[in-house]
């Protein structure tokens, strides 16, 4: 037994050992409940004082899955460190788009390899793909895919650092990212993109859109080029995406500050128009890109208004290449990651929307008006009401009506700086929350909570405290979780839930704490930071991850991104796919037939896909050797 110093014991030391905590605190017992609520994880968790701390033995415990036969129709891979893809035994994978890939014939002579002219840079599949939906048209399979970033230095090669040097090479970088939508088709040799397709079409950082919505016409919306606030020019930072009932593509604008900077470093702001600027880090230098320097439309000195008409969800309809993409003020500004849509019994249109940002919320847009076949779809996207989610440590939740009564801010201003709004009403402080998939079985959603080194150590932008929290329980938490809710009344336009905790990443291998993760991730199926979410019509959740990828220390045994495939009911989950080393595996759609399953690789290392030392961004098509169903 261990001497006790008395007199030297610190402060702390003192008062536990006068005044000893219990061994297990009403805070263990929340996140205890949290991730067992169903039962599928098995076992007995032991927790330490003051953390979530799973005892290590009990993850080699017998647990549910293990009794039950599993979903998943293919055999688990291992992971994999290398350049290329992998995926289980009796499924293939081959390459359908790459960036640089011609969409019509005149895209072909843009040369990749030396940067390319800036000419033809918007005929071609764009950089860095990310979400991704299919959409079948009279006959015709089309892929609307979102172009997240570019790599400045590998599109800029002439360019010192990739930093532009000229008006050109800003405008190429516009063109590369954005939306590509394209007709595909299936033949003996795979699916290629349908070059000179009629609904083939580049929509980027300069494409004409509509603004709409109940901020549109605002005064912080207009500037000298559009002073009636309704139209804009392009849509950035193109992240998630979404689909409407109505089959129309939704992509969501990310970190759309990174392309604003001031030419003025002393410029001044009005109050709200400054206060704004610091909660979504709309930046002075910019973060490279120098549109600023070279795009007066940047140029935050001289277009204060122009970074409020970036940050929304837009709407584009891929069947009308005609068509002007539309941005809907009613979903919010924010770092939007995807928009999931369903239904409400009733037929009001509930969206889930997540703002990527560490500390920042989770959000849902529930329309006045209803859906029907054929119907107007006029006004559901825009007419109702936006609401930020609060967790209860009871394993509760509200979503909390952002109005001018409840927060005090105009309407319109509710929308442009939904951030604000959402702090005035104390929302909870996520961690990062990235895509929000809903079961198409179960009256349930997820959220990936991908990590958030910043969780119990500082406040988000807006000043909100972080400590950990019943849906976060970890500090410093670098590996994610997986939130669900369960709307009460089966309504997911019920105004309250229950959650619980799907998964929570970790490495059992390394940590006998919480940071082991629950017990639903094992040495066969490690993983850290999910992203990217799907569900299939057979109800398996697939997730997609954006971490990190060295395979040492913490992140021993994981390999690279990877997408692991989830059983919503026993818990399990078993690695599918794993991308080459350097990539994000990101976007997940399927052909109309479901024997063809499309998955996004952003920015991959080496020189993967061809080998010829430039890599390639690329949409994959995975698989059945046998032709058979895929989800
Ligand atoms: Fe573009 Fe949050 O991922
Ligand atoms: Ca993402
Ligand atoms: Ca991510």
């Amino acid at each position: 037994m261990k001497d006790i110093d008395t007199v030297n014991l610190s402060a702390d030391d003192w008062d536990e050992l006068n005044f000893p905590r219990p061994e297990t605190t009403d805070f263990d017992r929340v996140v205890e409940s949290a991730i067992s609520r169903r039962g599928f994880l098995g076992g007995v968790l032991a927790f330490g004082s003051g953390a979530a701390v799973m005892g290590a033995g009990l993850l080699s415990s017998t647990s549910a899955q293990a009794q039950t036969a599993s979903r998943f129709p293919f055999t688990p891979i291992a992971a994999y460190t290398d350049f290329t893809v992998h995926v289980p035994e009796g499924y293939s994978w081959k390459v359908v788009a790459r960036w640089g890939d011609p969409l019509v014939s005149a895209g072909s002579g843009y040369d990749i390899s030396d940067g390319g002219p800036v000419s033809g840079s918007d005929l071609i599949f764009g950089e860095n793909t990310d979400g991704m939906e299919t959409f079948s048209f009279n006959g015709h399979e089309l892929i609307a895919i979102n172009h997240e970033y570019t790599n400045r230095g590998t599109n800029l090669p002439a360019a010192q650092d990739g930093t532009p040097a000229n008006a050109e090479d800003v405008r190429k970088l516009q063109n590369l990212q954005g939306v590509t939508v394209m007709e595909v088709r299936e033949s003996d040799g795979g699916w290629d993109i349908v070059t000179d397709s009629p609904f083939n079409r580049r929509i980027h950082h300069n494409t004409p859109m509509k603004i709409v919505g109940p901020a549109a016409g605002h005064d912080l919306l207009k500037t000298d080029a559009d002073p009636t606030g309704t139209e804009s020019l392009g849509t950035f930072n193109n992240c998630g995406s979404g689909k409407t009932p109505w089959g129309t593509y939704l992509t969501c604008e990310e970190n759309f500050n990174g392309y604003f900077g001031s030419t003025d470093a002393e410029a001044s702001y009005p109050e709200n128009v400054a206060a704004g600027y610091s909660r979504y880090g709309v930046p002075v230098d910019g973060w490279g890109y120098d549109y600023h320097k070279w795009d007066a439309r940047f140029d935050t000195s001289k277009n204060p208004n122009e970074p409020h008409r970036a940050g929304w969800v837009v709407e584009i309809d891929p069947t009308n290449p005609d068509s002007t993409p539309v941005k809907h003020t009613g979903l919010g500004r924010f770092k939007h990651e995807n928009a999931e849509v369903v239904l409400a019994p009733d037929g009001r249109v509930v969206v889930y929307m997540g703002d990527d940002e560490r500390g920042e919320f989770l959000y849902r847009f529930v329309s006045n008006g209803t859906f029907a076949p054929g119907a107007s779809t006029e006004g559901l996207l825009d007419d109702g009401t936006l609401f930020v989610a609060r967790f209860n440590d009871d394993q509760t939740g509200e979503w909390l009506p952002l109005t001018p009564e409840t927060t005090g801010m105009s309407a319109a201003e509710i929308l442009i700086f939904s951030r604000i709004a959402g702090s005035a009403v104390g929302a909870t402080t996520m961690d990062r929350p990235e895509w929000i998939a809903a079961n198409p079985h179960a009256v349930e959603a997820y959220c990936c909570l991908t990590n958030n080194k910043n969780r119990g150590v500082k406040p988000n932008a807006g000043g909100d405290e972080t400590p950990a929290n019943g849906p976060n329980p970890r500090e410093t938490n670098r590996y994610g979780q997986i939130v669900r809710w369960m709307p009460h009344n089966d309504d997911h336009a019920a105004d309250t839930f229950d959650w619980d905790l799907y998964v929570m990443a970790g490495n059992p291998d390394v940590h006998s704490d919480a940071y082991a993760g629950s017990e639903n991730v094992t040495s066969g199926n490690l993983f850290n930071s999910p992203d990217g979410m799907a569900f299939d019509s057979n109800g398996l959740l697939w997730i997609q991850t954006d971490g990190d990828d060295s395979n040492e220390g913490d992140f021993a045994g994981m390999g690279n991104n990877q997408m692991l495939a989830g059983d919503p009911v026993t818990g399990e989950i078993a690695r599918f796919l794993t991308g080459p080393n350097g990539s994000e595996v990101t976007g997940l759609a399927w052909s109309a037939d479901r024997r063809s399953m499309f998955v996004g690789i952003q920015h991959p290392g080496g020189s993967w896909p061809d080998g010829n030392g430039l890599p390639r961004s690329s949409v994959i098509v995975v698989k059945r050797d046998d032709n058979g169903l895929i989800g």
